[in-house]
């Protein structure tokens, strides 16, 4: 429908509650503005790209607004719900340049009750065919400068830093989610969705007055300094913000997920979700090596070990890393003599392979890349050809270097396609990925459900050898509310001796219950258990990990603090039973855990694995209680968590 040709542009969520005004200024340049009922929560705000073809940022006029809008409900494979509801309105602003080769530039936004997106789309037109983004005007402009959580992009490798909070103002250049906490009742996420042929979002404060903060889009460019390389007709991913009451919202919120387009995978019976255990740890605590030698930790007879006890404890997947040809060197430099099908002698590739499919177990393959993105896009259609005929489902991937000989950047346009590229391939042979050292994810596991997991975050490995001691207490209750709002993570928890062996300083910085409560409150739909498999031996704890699933039907965050503490339950995608996870920062904390999401008219075993009345992350991160209970939706259990310690709850209705 055509509304208006001139002036002001205006649409408002299903809800009634956000509103968004856009139009173009007195320069001819476009802007938005965002209401939440009568309160401004994002000031003017420019939008326009300048291109080395020429500036469209200015000197634009409105040719015309139209509105569409959409009210669906859409199924996810595989998430931490299953189904989700995609409402909202959207408006469309026609513009076009009143000088020079009078360019045409479109505007779409959607607002939906949850938050907005929108996105520049350059129509085909005369004097518009190849062009290149020099620089994205995208602003953000807040009438506060709120508690922000983000993460540094500079001088950090692979999105591997640790997410602090300041007033948004004072930060330096962020990647996105950047999380904003603006007061009791207002919570906002700055983030992108469906990141395709395009640079991944930064931010970068601009000046702004006293008590305001204005950001504006920093895109991750080429090596030879260009952003984005595109041709019309081309969509830009969608700039979105989460707006939320609480924390509990914006944990919820799909905005993102929304913004991506659907499944592209006609047939999705072969995706599953489930646990592994892995070849791994060892060789981040030095007691295994990828390469050959005497420490070898990808050998038949190690990983036949491991598959046993998968087996035995309902583990679906072994990881094995160092099992091919390329480790020898140094492989994080010398990535293009990594080979993706040839194993290392010690290493029987179809007989372990046969082995596992005796045991319903399956092989992970691990593809570390070294940053060779050629080498590797070389092989890919016979290593995955290779890797469907063994009868291997999960790929992980892996980019330790920046790519092309350490020229492109991982989150550049040239790592957002060559990682495209990785989940089409595997698409085709039936293979999920979870890719480590990505882009940050912005929901494509919508369109490619295979997409099942990946990093881009300070993971579990740095408790092995970082040298300032391991991931903080607070680390994984900021986690929820940052990183894993862009997608599942693979974190990899589990660790269950927990004590420094690379450095003495450095090992997980929690209690052993709280190593528990990660398998409900990180979000990923495989799960590793990612210890040495001889630290489960005879450990109870461990049976929770057995147990817990990793697909959702509901999800829901019952209490959080974000960096300080998070309590999430979740209902299995299969049974009517219930996990909880709870997590504290370096403070102790005793908490009321309110039970009335569970079915009124139930019972329900609860078997809650907490802290000892002794736990503590540094003296003593062992004890653990283990309790059975029985409980009701009427019940509120108090229950106390030590220094960085937690709980994990599992909760079986009874008949
Ligand atoms: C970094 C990954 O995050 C880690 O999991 C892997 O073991 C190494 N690279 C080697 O590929």
């Amino acid at each position: 429908m055509l509304v208006q040709a001139k002036g002001v542009g205006r649409i408002t969520s299903p809800n009634g509650m956000l509103t968004l005004l856009t139009g173009v200024n007195t320069s001819g340049q476009p802007y938005y503005e965002l209401q939440r009922g009568k309160r401004t929560i994002v000031s003017t705000s420019l939008l326009g790209v300048r291109l080395r073809e020429g500036d469209m940022e200015r000197n634009f006029r409105i040719l015309s607004f139209s509105t569409a809008g959409k009210d669906e409900t859409w199924t996810q494979p595989w998430g931490e719900e299953t189904h989700v509801r995609n409402h909202y309105n959207e408006l469309t602003m026609r513009l076009q340049q009143v000088r020079g080769k009078r360019r045409q530039l479109t505007l779409v936004f959607r607002v939906f009750d949850d938050g907005v997106g929108f996105r520049y789309v350059f129509p085909s037109q005369p004097f518009l065919h190849d062009f290149v983004i020099m620089d994205e005007s995208t602003q953000f402009a807040f009438p506060f400068d709120a508690k922000a959580w983000t993460m540094p992009t500079d001088g950090t490798n692979y999105y591997e830093a640790l997410w602090t909070a300041s007033p948004l103002s004072t930060k330096p250049k962020v990647s996105t989610p950047v999380t904003m906490e603006v007061d009791d009742s207002l919570f906002m996420v700055v983030h992108e969705a469906n990141l395709t042929d395009y640079a991944s979002l930064c931010l970068r404060p601009q000046h702004s007055e006293k008590g305001t903060s204005v950001v504006k889009a920093e895109l991750v460019p080429w090596s030879t300094g260009e952003l984005v390389f595109a041709q019309t007709p081309f969509a830009t991913p969608w700039r979105m913000l989460i707006v939320a009451k609480s924390v509990a919202q914006l944990a919820a919120s799909r905005l993102m997920l929304n913004l991506n387009e659907p499944c592209r995978i006609n047939d999705t019976s072969w995706l599953e979700t489930g646990k592994y255990v892995g070849v791994w740890w060892g060789m981040h605590m030095n007691t295994m090596t990828w390469a050959q030698g005497p420490k070898h930790g990808a050998t038949t007879a190690n990983t036949r070990r491991y598959i046993d006890f998968a087996a035995a404890h309902g583990m679906k997947g072994v990881l094995v890393e160092g099992w091919n040809y390329g480790w020898d060197g140094d492989w994080t430099k010398e990535g293009d003599k990594f080979s993706f099908t040839k194993a290392y002698p010690d290493y029987d590739l179809q007989a372990l392979q046969r082995y596992a499919r005796s045991k319903g177990v399956r092989i992970i393959a691990h593809n570390e890349t070294g940053g060779a993105a050629a080498n590797y896009e070389q092989q890919l259609d016979s290593a995955f050809a290779l890797y469907h005929r063994l009868g291997i489902k999960v790929v992980k991937t892996g980019y330790v270097n920046a790519l092309m000989d350490n020229r492109e950047l991982q989150h550049s346009q040239y790592g957002v396609r060559h990682y495209r590229k990785v989940i089409e391939m595997a698409a085709k042979y039936h293979l999920m990925v979870v890719n480590h050292e990505p882009a940050m994810p912005t929901g494509l596991q919508r369109t490619y459900p295979n997409l099942v997991s990946g990093e881009g975050a300070r993971g579990q490995e740095y408790n092995a050898w970082s040298t300032d001691g391991g991931n903080p207490p607070y680390h994984l209750c900021v986690l929820p509310f940052t990183r894993i709002l862009a997608g599942p993570l693979d974190f990899t928890p589990g660790i269950f001796r927990i004590e420094g062996r690379v450095h003495v300083q450095t090992r997980p910085q929690t209690t052993l219950a709280k190593q528990l409560a990660a398998y409900v409150v990180i979000y990923a739909p495989w799960q590793m258990a990612a210890d040495e498999i001889e630290n489960y031996e005879g450990q109870p704890a461990f049976t929770f990990i057995e147990q817990v699933p990793t697909n959702w039907q509901a999800s829901r965050v019952l209490l959080a603090e974000i960096g300080k503490y998070v309590v999430t339950a979740r209902k299995d995608r299969d049974s009517e039973d219930w996990y909880v996870g709870g997590m504290t920062d370096a403070d102790a904390r005793d908490l009321k855990i309110d039970f009335s999401f569970l079915d009124k008219d139930a019972n329900y075993l609860a078997i809650i694995y907490r802290d000892g009345p002794e736990a503590d992350y540094v003296t003593n991160p062992y004890p653990m209680v283990i309790d059975r209970l029985t409980i009701n939706a009427n019940t509120v259990l108090p229950i106390h968590l030590a220094r960085s310690g937690g709980f994990a709850i599992q909760l079986k209705k009874m008949r």
